[in-house]
């Protein structure tokens, strides 16, 4: 009988996520918990020790306990959520999250948590008061996410509010604190919503432009002694709003450039039937011919 090879041509590595052991290649952080048993995975994990592929004479695959060596360090990936299965149900089921009194398609809804939850920058846009902030707030509600929000059309600062500002103070001199913004995109998972972004100052934009780049991920506290550069957190979404056209005479035309860093999300203004029918889910108790003409 030929002997089994001796050397596994995969090694995991398990590790919780919730009640799940996920095992993850230790050199390239490929996922193969659907390739391991579930006993085998939580013994791993319990355990804290490595798990090797071998292949058998007949050319299946046996998964048990590795000692060896292992060519490269094991990459510290964090993937959240981990599993793309659970991913994909919670966008399918996602629809059940949208609140009642906001109006959008089903697929918009779910393109908006999809691109939440893959951590994509969304910019969502469309004529004033067609629900844009209101759409975005329902997505931050609805993921059980930390989530902060910046009107940058109100800040008349944007280094302040992006960065931070420099105070003085009697004893100590003078001395720099950071923005919550800062704070905001040091927090895992956190949702931010860039309210206004067509509103804001080029400097804003320009700040921005690093932050939001999906290869790049960094803000430079200039003002800060050592000028830190701050990482953004895994997991972190980014929602825009924006009104883009000539009539919005207050507002700027957004950089080209920072634009693609966005997945943009149309929204559409309401049909008639439409209005009439948030009316009367806004208002039962109105008799009924009077949101018709009101729409
Ligand atoms: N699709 C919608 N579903 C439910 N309510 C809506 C919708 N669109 C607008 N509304 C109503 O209109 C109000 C204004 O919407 P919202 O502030 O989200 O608009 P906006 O697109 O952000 O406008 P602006 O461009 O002026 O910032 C909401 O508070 C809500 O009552
Ligand atoms: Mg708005």
């Amino acid at each position: 009988m030929a002997k089994q090879i001796k050397t596994p041509d995969v090694v995991c590595r398990c590790e919780w996520s919730g009640n799940r052991a996920n095992a993850f290649d230790v050199t390239d952080g490929t996922k193969y918990t659907s390739k391991i048993s579930v006993g085998c995975r939580q013994k791993a994990a319990e355990g804290n020790y490595l798990i090797g592929r071998f292949t058998t004479p007949s050319g299946n695959h046996q998964w048990r306990k590795w000692e060896g060596e292992v060519s490269s360090p094991t990459p510290v990936a964090v993937d959240i959520p981990t599993d793309h299965a659970e991913v994909l149900n919670f966008i399918h089921s996602s629809y059940t999250l949208k609140p009642q009194g906001l109006v959008m398609s089903e697929l918009k809804w779910k393109y908006l948590i999809r691109s939440a939850v893959r951590g994509k920058n969304i910019m969502m846009t469309g004529p004033a008061g067609c629900g844009k902030t209101m759409a975005a707030k329902s997505v931050v509600n609805s993921l059980d996410r930390p989530d902060f929000y910046f009107n940058l059309g109100a800040t008349q600062d944007p280094r302040a509010t992006l960065i931070g500002n420099v105070h003085f103070n009697n004893k100590t001199g003078t001395y720099f604190s950071e923005s919550l913004f800062v704070k905001a995109i040091q927090t895992p998972n956190a949702v931010i919503l860039l309210d206004e972004l067509t509103r804001a100052h080029p400097d804003a934009w320009n700040i921005l432009m690093t932050v939001l780049d999906y290869g790049q991920r960094y803000l430079r506290l200039d003002e800060q002694d050592g000028q830190a550069t701050i990482r953004v957190a895994d997991g972190v979404t980014f929602v825009a709003t924006a009104n883009i056209g000539n009539e919005y005479t207050a507002t700027r035309q957004l950089d080209k450039a920072l634009m693609d860093r966005f997945t943009i999300v149309e929204m559409d203004v309401l049909t008639d039937v439409e209005e009439t029918g948030l009316l009367e889910y806004m208002f039962p108790h109105v008799e009924n011919s009077l949101p018709k003409k009101c729409s």
